[in-house]
């Protein structure tokens, strides 16, 4: 399903919102953390131009056939930023789910319940038939928040991940309709 203008999704705890110029500043933070650059290929070393462009460009990304959905996972209570979490389009009915949590937020639950979330959107108003989530191997907290939404493990890859020139080994999981947990 097409949808040109970004949405805003709630649980209470969580608001979920299109990325903007208010999250340049603590995306940065977050991106200096090496476990996050360890298995997201943003730039290292990475600086606020590098956000500036990322948040400048997510509306244009948002609608577009091969585009992204992105939402910066919010406190509720007070707005500040702790997490990141995306679908990128696949073809008309999938998408890849892709997250990162900020290290001060980091085991409080955020990307599980951020996850599921955008996943509900997915199936609800996307329609998607399935939503597929890749990990480098041995990236076990991606993994366990997967596997907490309901994700079945499908199988591993060889070199199937190209990360900062480097061909990694993959993990691949998919979500079908009604496996939401
Ligand atoms: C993976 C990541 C997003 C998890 O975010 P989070 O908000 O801390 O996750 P949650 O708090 O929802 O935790 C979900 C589950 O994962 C477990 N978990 C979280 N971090 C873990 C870790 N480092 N090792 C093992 N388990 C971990 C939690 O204990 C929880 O399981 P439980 O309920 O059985 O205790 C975060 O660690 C991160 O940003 N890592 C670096 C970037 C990254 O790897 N992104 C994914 C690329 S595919």
């Amino acid at each position: 399903m097409h949808l040109p203008e970004p949405v805003s999704l709630t649980d209470g705890r969580l608001l979920l919102r299109l990325p903007d110029e208010r999250d340049v500043d603590p995306i940065t933070a977050a991106c200096q953390d090496p476990d996050l650059a360890r298995w997201v290929p943003v730039p290292v070393p990475y600086n606020t131009s590098h956000a500036r462009d990322f948040v400048g460009s997510r509306r244009d990304r948002w609608g577009a056939e091969d585009g992204e959905m992105t939402f910066a996972v919010t406190d509720a209570g007070n707005g500040s930023l702790l997490a990141m979490v995306g679908l990128h389009a696949r073809d008309a009915s999938m998408r890849e789910i892709g997250f990162w949590t900020a290290p001060w937020a980091r085991r409080r639950g955020v990307m599980t319940d951020a996850g599921r979330l955008v996943c509900r959107f997915g199936f609800e108003v996307l329609a998607l038939g399935r939503i597929e989530w890749w990990a480098g191997v041995g990236n076990d907290a991606s993994w366990r928040v997967a596997e907490k939404l309901g994700f079945r493990r499908e199988g591993t890859c060889r070199a199937r991940l190209l990360h900062r020139g480097d061909r990694l080994d993959g993990w691949v999981a998919g979500l079908l309709p009604g496996e939401l947990r």
